[in-house]
């Protein structure tokens, strides 16, 4: 491998300022020349290969997410590269050269870029089969996905319900469900998607646009005696969902698609039906796992993509250059599939 020369100029996607308006945020969006002069200490370098763009990244753009970064700052929260370079204190025989999935949600530059500075901590070594593509993809959903999981099992579930079931949280969440025989209801708000997921081997798919949905959601959840839904868009169908749950059943809101606060809950629920809100978030998920099982869970995550059980499809990739019609494609179809940027 070529050994970097410092100072390195490098390109990157910056963000200059939020705006609540996606298309004007989007917009807003520039490829800029940076430079690194240096790797401080406990700090590595990453050429990066590949970032996606996942629905956190626009909640950030919009500044509706929970991160705030000092602005202007380099947009993207995961990808993949390999470590090109490696700061005092840390071993270069067991960094250099290391393919990783870097995480970067903390107040620095993100991986929207030719070039990443990390902490260890932010890195995960990846299995050399897994290709660019879905290690772009692994540090976030997978592992969010088997954080969700972990409370279906624990309740010892018989089945679970996913909205937003055409992405890529669902499609874990589905393979891990399959593992151990638990049923599976999906979701959706489009009849490709419902189809998409019917073939793929749901047990049931509800469509929000019907209008015997309600009617059918009650029955359907009563049906499979569903004890876990977790539900990434909040707004009006968390009330919905929860308003159609047989007693003692929980909902796990881990996402804001809808853009709109929870609402809509029966008060006879909560107190009558036992129902439990709560929330969810990988941060806190990965504090709470010590690092012998965090890599367990790695190494069986990574085996379920090389093997086919389960890939993150990716639908458009693209150049830095290319950014604004890549998320315009990607906001269109997301159900389809990733956008990846390739450095
Ligand atoms: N809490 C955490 O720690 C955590 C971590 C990771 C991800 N997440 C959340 O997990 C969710 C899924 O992420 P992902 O990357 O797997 O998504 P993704 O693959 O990009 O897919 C997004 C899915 O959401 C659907 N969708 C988008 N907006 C919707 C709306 N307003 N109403 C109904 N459906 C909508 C899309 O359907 P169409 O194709 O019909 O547009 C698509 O199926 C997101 O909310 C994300 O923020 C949370």
């Amino acid at each position: 491998m070529k050994k970097p020369v410092f100072p390195i100029n490098y390109r990157a996607i910056e963000l200059p300022a939020y705006n609540a308006n996606t298309v004007r945020a989007m917009i807003g969006l520039r490829v800029v020349e940076k430079q690194i002069t240096h790797i401080a200490d406990n700090h590595l370098l990453v050429k990066m290969q590949a970032a996606p763009c996942n629905p956190s990244d626009i909640a950030f753009i919009q500044g509706g997410y929970n991160i705030h970064k000092s602005l202007p700052c380099v947009l993207g929260f995961e990808g993949t590269g390999i470590i090109v370079a490696v700061g005092g204190g840390l071993s270069s025989d067991y960094w250099l050269g290391r393919r990783i999935s870097c995480f970067a949600q903390d107040d620095s530059d993100g991986t929207w870029a030719e070039y990443l500075i990390a902490r260890p901590e932010q890195l995960i070594p990846v299995d050399e089969a897994l290709s660019i593509d879905q290690a772009a993809c692994f540090f976030i959903n997978p592992f969010t996905a088997f954080g969700l999981f972990e409370i279906a099992q624990k309740r010892n579930c018989q089945a679970i319900v996913i909205n937003a079931a055409g992405s890529r949280v669902s499609d874990f969440l589905f393979a891990l469900a399959k593992k151990q025989q638990m049923k599976t209801i999906g979701i959706v708000r489009r009849q490709q998607t419902l189809e998409t997921l019917i073939q793929k081997g749901f047990d049931k798919v509800l469509l929000t646009t019907e209008e015997a949905f309600e009617d059918n959601l009650k029955t359907v959840l009563h049906t499979y005696e569903t004890c876990v839904v977790f539900d990434a868009i909040a707004g009006e169908q968390t009330g919905l969902i929860a308003n159609s749950l047989p007693a003692n059943a929980e909902i796990v809101v881990y996402g804001g698609l809808s853009g709109k606060a929870v609402s809509g809950i029966n008060p006879m629920q909560l107190i009558f039906k036992n129902l439990t809100l709560t929330g969810y978030n990988l941060n806190d998920w990965m504090n709470n796992t010590d690092n012998l099982s965090f890599n367990d869970v790695r190494n069986t995550l990574s085996t379920m993509i090389t093997s086919g059980e389960v890939q993150q499809p990716v639908n458009t990739t693209i150049s830095m250059e290319e950014i604004v019609k890549g998320i315009r494609n990607y906001l269109g179809a997301m159900s389809d599939g990733k956008m990846l940027i390739h450095f």
